[in-house]
């Protein structure tokens, strides 16, 4: 959809939109003269120094100095694309944005996924009656008060029952005229192999709602009431559920994240909840699923600094890392909130109270330190065994995004080691070549979409009708497969493929954890080209561009058919590479 709004109706919106009344509804407004103040809703303060002016049709903030039209307010409070921000102004305006350009096909999925909504909502709405009014629901009721939740709770979370006979939503979607098909697409019911009618996925379960972003039921979470198995059962992923894209508490932290400037990322439903009603109400959860780029992307649009808790086991300990390596490439500092062993959030809030927990929270250490002394301390005696864990350490500095940061880790590692700066430095240069100076610069044939061929001229100091050029600079030194450089081609100038890799989560297509990291900062940056900032997308698209280890020549002929069929060879490959490393390591 990138660049698909008409100039016209964005400049239509801005100075149209009703910026005080917008406003209104996050930030109390007092009038001032030609101005309305109120208290900041970005950053924590006492006395008003947030400012909006209706004549101008911008916001300031005099404290905190962040400012704009009403699609970057929009887009800061909401952590909304501007497209998605642009949309949901024209709604509120009554301007049509993209009647024509909307395909058949795209009409009809955007209707599908209506009625995919409806059938969440409804299913949502059952199981939330249930709870709070079925006498079989007692159990459950007497289940969440065992764990401290009454009915403000199970009303403000939304929680839901789902009765123990085999399809009473089924049943009741069936009453209220809903399409059962749209149902069995979503995994909520299915139709039965033998006989009549449908049973319902969820059963005798306490119901966990999964929100979007926009505050929509998209999936659920299911938990067992006694010691049964599986204790946890999800919805499975449908065109409304993307598990790799959501986050299950994120819709109500939002706010809370930006004020804390912190996410807090937890593994369970229940840890997330018990920090929530804590008063630690800037944690999500992950839905049962490792930590993914799309989920950091997510993060990355409210804070910077995620608190990493999970629980104290060897499992634990692996998705910390694993996180690691995908939170430093994008300059998201993170810390580990260390538990006592066994305990995990819920269970710490329970047994030693919030005060304790706050104290953890300031006690986080970052990461990169935590796996320093990891690897240090479960090195073997010898040289070896040291040069070996150094070189591990090594590989992950060389992920963090901030050099100076990078290099304040060498010499910490230096002092641990023993080892000299200098040579751990050279060590590290070895594999991150600096991309400063002595560019070639080396022509594209096209620009991504959404950046305009003045953009791309403006960027390299060029006439605007002269054909673009991205400038290249020194390469990494890894190198691409064909097939890499072919998908990355792909990801930058296609937006079909974007969306599709997207979708299917980018960890599925490319196996080395920093080609990964710029296929997600490829698709993030070219989601959100923000009008009026295509030069500052088109730089920092550039830079990315500077980092791939070969040029990218763009021939729209090959990728006309750009398609979802067209990338299935790419993940089978990325999957097949995955295997024989498990096997390589295996072995
Ligand atoms: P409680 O035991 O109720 O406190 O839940 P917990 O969140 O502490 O459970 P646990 O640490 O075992 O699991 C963490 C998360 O992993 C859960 O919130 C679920 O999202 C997921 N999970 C746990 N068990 C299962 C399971 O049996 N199946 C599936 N699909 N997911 C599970
Ligand atoms: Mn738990």
């Amino acid at each position: 959809m990138i660049g698909s709004i008409p100039e016209e109706k964005i400049q239509l919106m801005r100075d149209g939109v009703d910026i005080v009344g917008l406003i209104s509804r996050y930030v109390s407004l007092k009038r001032t003269g030609s101005n309305h103040v109120g208290l900041c809703p970005f950053h924590a303060e006492k006395t008003p120094s947030f400012s909006v002016s209706a004549g101008r049709q911008i916001f300031k903030c005099f404290g905190c100095g962040l400012g704009g039209d009403a699609f970057e307010f929009l887009m800061r409070m909401e952590g909304l694309s501007f497209v998605e921000a642009a949309t949901r102004i024209a709604g509120e305006m009554g301007i049509d944005l993209e009647p024509r350009q909307l395909s058949s096909a795209q009409a009809q999925q955007r209707e599908e996924k209506e009625r995919l909504q409806k059938i969440a909502a409804l299913a949502s709405e059952f199981y939330h009656t249930q709870l709070l009014q079925a006498a079989e629901a007692e159990a459950c009721r007497q289940y969440l008060n065992r764990r401290g939740y009454g009915r403000t709770s199970a009303t403000e979370y939304q929680l839901g029952y789902a009765p123990r006979q085999g399809s009473a939503l089924a049943e009741h979607l069936r009453q209220q005229g809903a399409n059962l098909e749209d149902a069995r697409r979503l995994g909520l019911i299915r139709a039965r192999d033998r006989g009549e009618g449908d049973y319902d996925l969820f059963r005798g379960r306490l119901i966990f709602p999964i929100h979007d972003l926009s505050g929509r039921v998209v999936a659920f979470g299911g938990r067992i009431l006694d010691a049964g198995q599986p204790k946890y059962i999800n919805s499975p992923q449908s065109d409304l559920y993307h598990k790799g894209a959501v986050l299950f508490g994120l819709y109500g932290a939002r706010q809370a994240i930006r004020q804390a400037e912190a996410a807090i990322l937890v593994e369970g439903y229940f840890d997330q909840l018990a920090l929530a009603r804590a008063g630690f109400t800037h944690a999500v959860a992950t839905c049962g699923t490792a930590l993914t780029s799309e989920h950091v992307q997510l993060i990355k649009r409210y804070t910077r600094r995620v608190l990493l808790l999970f629980d104290s086991d060897q499992a634990g300990r692996k998705a910390t890392f694993k996180s690691m390596e995908l939170l430093l490439p994008v300059g998201i500092e993170a810390a580990v909130v260390g538990l006592d062993a066994g305990e995990d959030p819920d269970s710490f809030l329970h047994t030693q109270g919030p005060e304790a927990f706050a104290a953890r929270l300031a006690a986080a250490r970052p990461v990169v330190e935590v796996y320093m002394d990891e690897c240090l301390t479960e090195c073997a005696p010898g040289s070896a065994a040291l040069a070996q864990a150094t070189r591990r350490i090594l590989e992950v500095l060389k992920l963090v995004a901030d050099p100076l940061e990078a290099d304040l880790y060498v010499q910490e590692l230096a002092q641990k080691t023993g080892l000299k700066p200098e040579m751990l430095r050279q060590q590290l240069g070895q594999v991150q070549a600096p991309a400063a100076g002595g560019s070639s610069a080396r022509s594209a044939q096209a620009a991504p979409r959404g950046v305009s061929a003045p953009a791309v001229a403006r960027v390299n100091n060029q006439d605007p009708q002269g054909a673009p050029v991205l400038p290249v600079a020194k390469r990494q030194a890894s190198s691409l497969t064909p097939a890499e450089a072919k998908l990355i081609r792909l990801l930058i100038f296609e937006e079909e493929v974007r969306q599709q890799v997207a979708h299917q989560g980018v960890e599925n297509f490319f196996v080395d954890a920093a080609l990964g990291q710029m296929a997600s900062e490829i698709l993030y940056q070219l989601q959100d080209v923000v009008a009026g900032q295509e030069v500052a997308t088109l730089q920092r698209f550039t830079e990315l561009y500077a980092r791939l280890p070969q040029p990218l020549d763009y021939d729209p002929a090959e990728y006309a058919d750009a398609g979802e069929q067209m990338l299935e060879p790419y993940r089978k490959k990325a999957a097949d590479r995955r295997r024989r490393a498990m096997l390589k390591k295996q072995s």
